[in-house]
């Protein structure tokens, strides 16, 4: 009896615990859906091949922490390495005549490396938790016979190029990645970009008694991509002396845009991409979470923020806010850039030992359940603008309003970019940081909005916006020292970052709760921070 009753207990013990883990992950069911709607998008007899990411090493024996590959977990929701998912557009029948029209391959059980590395989900797990109805042992996908030849097309992403083989197991991506290769006669150099593809089109095309005119062309390529340098056939007709030659350049060409492989990396990345640009319900819940959560870090450190803070302390602030919500991490490296240091755009040192009296931006995201924010803030470390920042923030805050207005279903992708542009130099112009509208400058030298996501950078087609789109409105102005202009606008940089969600109607601004006016900022600045007590013992 007395066994009995500490065995209940025990259970109950571990049910605690279980409960006590996540449980607000997106569901089996989002993910299943997610491989009908691709495989719907998939031509006859043709099969998807999307491979986990594998572990990255810091150093030594210390890992990078892992981060899944965002198209494979938003396919599969397996959050381990090693793993590959095998996507058949019709179903498959194996040797006891059972049918399945996807298999996903994962780590295997391994006591001894769950012991130091945590549990794994194995095939079971899998099964029972992403609802896989096969679900295999990764070292399977080496050993099994998969005849990939068969297909008339194989889709899968370009690979990454850092798999690593740390022997650690039979099968890491490194091995899998390999084992595909192998079987279905992938060779990289079958495929051209679509700018090669351009140029051989070019030189198969133009009569070699015009050969100069492509030759001038290929001269100019190679400064925008300096790897056509390496490409012989290119160099080899550009250099070519008599027409013979070229002819003979001419019919490698034809014969290399002939070349057919049953391998596609367009097809998935361009699926994926349509996508992931609409959120689901489902998505948006968690993605809002991780705005809402980087938009109350923004808060929290305008309140706590001081001209003595460095800004590690400044980091350490916002992500100490991320984790207390639980966010798991943060979706890109976080960049506190101080006075001159915010005009690095993706200044990651934040090594600053005091912020003093300068402008310091804030440009960090949460990431939670997988899905990040990229909310910036630039805000006074004293708590009160100066005129010349002030200035330059009000022409931001302006060109981001405008910005924001046409971000609305239907508009293009570009617009938001194109009215903030046209603010800024308007704003610079009046300020006599520029002396025309017409003068090329780099104070804001980069794209206005992206799509947010599994991905900060997340994936879209950008063309016209569409309803549940989730994009950043990002200008800035950023005045490096030495700028060609008045030394009172030396080190200014100010960025302002929200996320905004798409509609038919007015944008809804999903990242607000973080003040953006001047007056707003200064308000919440003067306000007491619990962290003003927050007082450490001094180690000097
Ligand atoms: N945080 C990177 C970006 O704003 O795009
Ligand atoms: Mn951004
Ligand atoms: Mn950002």
């Amino acid at each position: 009896m007395f066994k009995r009753i500490l065995f209940v207990c025990l259970l109950g013990v571990l049910n605690t615990v279980t409960a006590q883990t996540p449980t607000d992950y997106l569901s089996a069911d989002f993910h299943k859906n997610r491989r009908e709607v691709l495989r719907s998008k998939m031509p006859k007899n043709s099969v998807t091949i999307v491979f986990a990411n594998p572990i990255r090493n810091r150093a030594n024996d210390v890992d990078y922490v892992f981060h899944q590959d965002p198209n494979f977990y938003y396919l599969t929701g397996y959050r381990e390495p090693n793993a590959v998912l095998v996507l058949f557009s019709e179903n498959q029948t194996d040797d006891k005549g059972n049918t399945y029209n996807e298999i996903l391959y994962v780590q295997k059980n391994d006591p001894r490396a769950e012991l130091w590395n945590g549990k794994r989900l194995g095939i079971e797990g899998t099964k029972k938790e992403l609802g896989f109805k096969v679900a295999k042992n990764a070292e399977d996908f080496i050993s099994d016979e998969l005849n990939f030849k068969n297909f008339d097309q194989i889709f899968i992403e370009k690979f990454k190029d850092d798999y690593r083989n740390s022997e650690r197991n039979k099968a890491e991506v490194y091995d899998l990645v390999n084992t595909f290769k192998s079987k279905s006669g992938y060779n990289p150099s079958s495929f051209l970009s679509k700018e090669k593809k351009y140029v051989y089109e070019l030189i198969k095309s133009t009569p070699v008694e015009n050969s100069a005119n492509v030759a001038q062309i290929i001269g100019k390529a190679i400064t925008y991509y300096p790897s056509f340098k390496r490409d012989k056939l290119l160099m080899g007709y550009k250099n070519a002396t008599n027409n013979k030659l070229k002819k003979e350049f001419q019919q490698k060409a034809e014969l290399k845009l002939n070349e057919k492989s049953n391998i596609d990396i367009q097809f998935l990345s361009t699926r994926m991409a349509e996508m992931r640009e609409i959120k689901t319900p489902e998505e948006m819940k968690l993605l809002t979470k991780a705005i809402r959560i980087s938009a109350i870090g923004q808060v929290e450190m305008m309140k706590a923020m001081k001209s003595e803070m460095s800004e590690t302390e400044i980091q350490g602030i916002h992500e100490f806010v991320y984790k207390k919500y639980g966010a798991e991490y943060e979706g890109y490296p976080s960049i506190v850039g101080a006075g001159n240091n915010g005009c690095i755009l993706h200044y990651i040192e934040n090594n600053k030992t005091k912020v003093n009296n300068e402008l310091v931006l804030m440009d960090l995201g949460a990431e939670y359940r997988g899905y990040t924010a990229d909310v910036t803030r630039t805000i006074p470390a004293n708590g009160k603008f100066s005129p010349e920042q002030k200035a330059i923030y009000n022409i931001v805050l302006k060109a981001q309003n405008a910005g924001i207005a046409v971000s609305k279903a239907g508009n293009q992708f570009w617009q938001p970019g194109q009215e903030a542009k046209q603010v800024i130099n308007q704003g610079l112009l009046d300020l006599g940081i520029i002396k025309s509208l017409d003068e090329k400058h780099m104070y804001f030298p980069h794209g206005t909005s992206h799509h947010i996501g599994l991905d900060v950078h997340d994936p879209g087609t950008y063309g016209k916006f569409q309803e549940n789109m989730v994009i950043t409105v990002e200008p800035g102005i950023y005045i490096p020292e030495g700028s060609k202009c008045d030394k009172k606008w030396w080190g200014i940089a100010v960025r302002i970052e929200d996320d905004i969600l798409i509609t038919k109607d007015t944008p809804v601004n999903l990242s607000n709760e973080a003040p953006r006016t001047v007056k707003a900022i200064e308000e919440m600045m003067a306000k007491k921070s619990v962290l003003n007590d927050f007082v450490l013992p001094s180690l000097d």
